[in-house]
């Protein structure tokens, strides 16, 4: 696994000040990060548990895109765009559920196979030149990997399994695929940037200082990695350490002797992250997944979920909920991290950051940001009205210094 050094990543001039202090304040830039990041990479949408069935649904929608996954007829997960072909209602209202054979859209019921193919059309009569074979749902890239479902909306990048493939024989030994869902799942919403947002998550400089509980139980042990191809691996053990914090203590001792994972893998927990904002993080006890997503400018989500394999023993349940309670406890500590960050920003005595060399996640992300959308690396933000212009004359400028 070729990790990226310190040296290589702030090569590039300014990426030690992070990106420029407009940049986390500006509504048009949000709606580009939308347009040109998260509509143009792969997110995570849910598990294949959580549609166990034919005809069971999952909607997920991003910017102004609607997408419905599903279960279809052969057992395939399939996405389309959740957007009826005849007037653009939705197609299906509520956020998840069963359809049984079709999705029927709410508005005048034009039907849709689990394949997406028109299905019927009421008063068909009424439209003599249709060509139904037309007119299906418009479908989306989907993607399993490890039981994870992934959907994109545009772009023609490498695909998860190609992205994730320095994960993949870690990710292996705890067959995600055959888990289920936990009961803990949140939504955090924030009323800042969700770059701000990311950037307190992507380090573990602060862990110390800012995670008393999570530090004692990692310590020093803890490392970020930075890999190509936007990935990043961090970990931390607690094996033989001595603890502070009684949940801690308490967590360690509860997990079972007899994990069907190696030695290797029981005494550590791992945080894989992908481009944009995907995070896998994988404990011996069960793994959590979350994402951050800008919901508008100046607004952002944080969304986990967890799973973990059946498992009734006493022992493991009681891992499972101190495990989920100490992570409470770092989400916790992180949202007021981010609110102070938020207050910091509006004030007019914000200029930018200054990152360490153990601050690598946060430069790397900015400056594959910085790839995505030249305009960041503008010190001022471009006169209102212009920043998709100014990004698009900077990518074609760069595009030919590339080509010359
Ligand atoms: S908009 Fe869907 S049936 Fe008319
Ligand atoms: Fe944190």
């Amino acid at each position: 696994m070729k990790t990226l050094s310190a040296e290589k990543i702030y090569q590039r001039p300014g990426s030690r000040s992070g990106l420029p202090a407009w940049t986390y304040n500006n509504a048009e830039l949000t709606s580009l990060e939308i347009e040109q990041v998260f509509l143009r990479n792969w997110l995570f949408v849910g598990h294949v548990a959580e549609l166990p069935k034919s005809g069971d649904y999952q909607c997920f929608s991003m910017g102004d895109e609607r997408a419905v996954v599903v279960r279809d007829g052969e057992g395939e997960i399939r996405a389309f765009y959740n957007v009826c072909r005849h007037r653009a209602s939705r197609v299906v209202a509520e956020e998840s559920g069963h359809c049984g054979k079709s999705f029927i859209c709410p508005f005048h019921g034009w039907s849709y196979n689990l394949d997406g193919s028109l299905r019927n059309i009421p008063r068909a009569d009424t439209f003599p030149d249709l060509d139904r074979s037309q007119y299906g749902l418009k479908p989306l890239d989907c993607e399993v990997w490890h039981g994870l479902i992934f959907i994109r909306f545009g772009g023609d990048g490498p695909s998860v399994a190609q992205m994730l493939a320095p994960a993949e024989e870690e990710v292996g030994l705890y067959r995600i695929e055959d888990m289920q869902s936990l009961a803990r799942s949140y939504d955090y919403r924030f009323d800042l940037d969700w770059k701000a947002v990311v950037d307190v998550d992507n380090e573990g400089y602060h862990v110390p200082i800012g995670h008393p509980e999570l530090f004692d139980l990692l310590g020093n042990s803890y490392v970020d990695e930075r890999l190509e191809g936007g990935l990043g691996r961090s970990y931390g053990s607690f094996k033989d350490r001595k603890f502070k914090f009684e949940r801690n203590r308490e967590y360690v001792d509860a997990l079972p002797a007899d994990s069907y994972l190696p030695e290797s893998h029981r005494h550590i927990w791992i945080y894989w992250g992908m481009f944009p904002t995907f995070v896998l993080t994988l404990f011996p006890d069960q793994v959590e997944i979350y994402q951050f997503f800008p919901s508008g400018p100046q607004q952002s989500v944080m969304q986990g979920k967890c799973y973990a394999l059946p498992d009734e023993r006493p022992q493991m349940q009681r891992a499972r909920e101190l495990n989920q309670a100490i992570n409470t406890g770092v989400g916790n500590e992180d949202i007021q991290l981010i609110e102070w960050v938020a207050e910091g920003m509006r004030s007019s005595a914000f200029d930018g950051l200054m990152l360490s060399d153990i601050e690598l996640g946060v430069a790397s992300f900015h400056n594959a940001l910085r790839d995505a959308l030249p305009v960041l690396e503008l010190a001022q933000a471009p006169e209102a009205g212009t920043l998709k212009q100014e990004n698009e004359r900077l990518l074609a400028k760069g595009k030919v210094a590339a080509a010359s």
